[in-house]
């Protein structure tokens, strides 16, 4: 067993295994030199050579205990035939979203047009440097998703009102979504992946009140769904207020926390296994600084079962040799 399978399922609480959120990305000169040839960033996640030598490139460097996939959570939409662009410093931008032409999409049509993704998963899979290791598939949840593709960018603070205006087409969607990130998922494991992580990033958009409806029984129905296939799930309800109450009721297999959520009191309330919760800014600051702050959950979790990792993902500011040093500290604990 992996050992990170091994806190999941073990429920092992002695050295925490360590892999970090957007760690095969813009903080590594190696990847800078691929993206700097390869300006269209679907394209790149659509070339199995290159994303699946950019997956590997943080296990070359670091002693991680996982790969996770170098694609993208749009590249669902972009599946869909909505229309998908990366443009540089503003991120995604995606376009009109009818809903007759995603509700036209079948199953082949989607599978063809992200397949690239699948076959760059089996590479990796086979890869040597994954001996002993776990592969992270991973998927947007259905909310995030929804945020993006009727948003079209990134939200800001908040959502605007009339986002809600039009529930039959938020219905239809979700409905839409359910079937392909399952088909998603499905595919991802049959490939290779080990584990799949649920990232809902604007969770914490969500007032109380829509919870249920947006974020809970849409995200249950995936956290069932991977469980049938027998793999493990970790679900990231970014900025979600109430954490307890989402794993009461999603029960995904490991929750992984913001850094804006208490350590210690986390580590009282919720008894499956935990990741993560470091701000990825600390790794802007210096070493010294990087210990203090990863001994204190190192020391938290102690006895809880946890997977090291970040409350965000890793920021395009850091310097690999903080990453280094963080992976050491983890590991010598
Ligand atoms: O190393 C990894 O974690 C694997 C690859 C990965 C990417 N995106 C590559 C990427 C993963 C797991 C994601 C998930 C993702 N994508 C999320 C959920 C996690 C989160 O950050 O909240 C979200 C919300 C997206 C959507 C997205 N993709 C945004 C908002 C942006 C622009 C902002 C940014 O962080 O750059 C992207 C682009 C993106 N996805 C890049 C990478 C490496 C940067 C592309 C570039 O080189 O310009």
């Amino acid at each position: 067993m992996t050992p990170i399978q091994k806190v999941i399922k073990n429920k092992k609480t002695d050295n925490s295994p360590i892999w970090l959120m957007r760690q095969a990305g813009r903080y590594l000169p190696e990847f800078k030199k691929i993206r700097k040839l390869n300006p269209n960033f679907i394209n790149l996640c659509l070339n199995e050579n290159l994303s699946s030598e950019i997956t590997l490139q943080p296990l070359k460097r670091f002693e991680f205990d996982a790969a996770i996939i170098f694609s993208d959570i749009l590249m669902l939409p972009y599946g869909l035939n909505q229309k998908v662009e990366f443009k540089k410093n503003f991120g995604p931008f995606l376009g009109s979203l009818k809903i007759e032409n995603i509700s036209r999409v079948n199953q082949t049509d989607f599978l063809r047009k992200i397949n690239p993704i699948y076959k760059s998963i089996k590479k990796v899979s086979k890869n040597d440097l994954l001996k002993k290791k776990d592969l992270i598939g991973f998927v947007g949840a259905p909310w995030t998703l929804l945020v993006y593709m009727i948003n079209k960018k990134s939200p800001k603070k908040k959502i605007s009102q009339n986002f809600f205006n039009d529930s039959l087409l938020i219905k239809k969607l979700l409905f839409i979504l359910d079937k392909f990130l399952k088909l998603h998922i499905d595919h991802q494991i049959k490939n290779g992946a080990t584990i799949i992580q649920i990232f809902d990033s604007w969770a914490g958009l969500v007032e109380e009140k829509d919870l249920p409806n947006y974020i809970y029984e849409p995200t249950l129905n995936l956290v069932n769904y991977v469980k049938s296939l027998k793999v493990p799930v970790i679900c990231f309800p970014r900025g979600i207020k109430k954490y307890k109450n989402y794993c009461d009721i999603v029960k995904p297999d490991v929750v992984n926390i913001d850094y804006n959520v208490d350590p210690i009191f986390i580590q009282k309330e919720i008894n499956i296994p935990i990741q993560g919760g470091l701000d990825p800014k600390i790794l802007l600051t210096d070493t010294e600084n990087l210990k203090k702050n990863a001994l204190k959950y190192l020391d938290i979790f102690k006895d809880h079962p946890y997977i090291f990792n970040l409350g965000h993902g890793v920021l395009p500011e850091t310097k690999p040799d903080m990453v280094d040093y963080l992976v050491k500290m983890v590991k010598d604990y």
